[in-house]
């Protein structure tokens, strides 16, 4: 419930694997203190001018397995590190049972030298049903599961049980180096 509820202002903890960023159109980098506690970068330009803007995200220092979360434009940016396991059960699945059919590959940009990169997965973190912040590594696809109503999204954000009509959508965005995508 800690993710669902922490970007609108609950004093539950996020996990240790699921960080909060508050980005206001500054980089946001993941350093070594960032992985005990979550951080807050504070807000430093009007909230109109942040409403246009994009953002920078260093995933650098981003470790298999983790999550952060961005928020854009009012919305939270989910930027997930995936496991090798994370992206086979993505690859395997038959998109023609999907209410939303999407190849894994279609929800990638390519990297900096123009490949795609699956262990980096980029979404907006709001439940296409009516607009919740559904929980990563959970549900019964091991993606993220939205327990407003009871979506269940797979490991590349598909929606693929509940409500929710279309998966969870991927933010205009682009690598600008190796390590550091641009949103927005
Ligand atoms: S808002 Fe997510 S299932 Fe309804």
């Amino acid at each position: 419930m800690s993710d669902t509820h922490t970007i609108d202002g609950d004093h539950e903890e996020p996990s240790r694997r699921d960080f909060i960023y508050i980005a206001t159109g500054v980089t946001a980098a993941i350093g070594a203190g960032a992985l005990a506690w979550p951080m807050v970068m504070q807000m430093t330009a009007a909230s109109d001018t942040l409403a246009a803007g994009s953002i920078e995200i260093d995933v650098s220092k981003l470790e298999e397995g983790q999550q952060i979360k961005v928020l854009w434009r009012g919305k939270p940016i989910f930027v997930r590190y995936r496991t090798p396991k994370e992206i086979a059960e993505a690859d395997s699945v038959d998109i023609a049972t999907l209410r939303d059919p999407q190849t894994d590959n279609e929800r990638l940009v390519p990297d900096f030298a123009g490949a795609l990169n699956p262990k980096i997965l980029v979404m907006i973190g709001v439940c296409t049903h009516f607009g919740c912040i559904p929980i990563g590594e959970a549900g019964d696809f091991d993606g993220w599961y939205c327990p407003c109503h009871g979506s269940h999204y797979d490991t590349s954000g598909r929606i693929r049980k509940g409500p929710a009509p279309k998966n969870l959508v991927i933010p205009e965005y682009a690598y600008i180096s190796d390590t550091v995508i641009k949103v927005g």
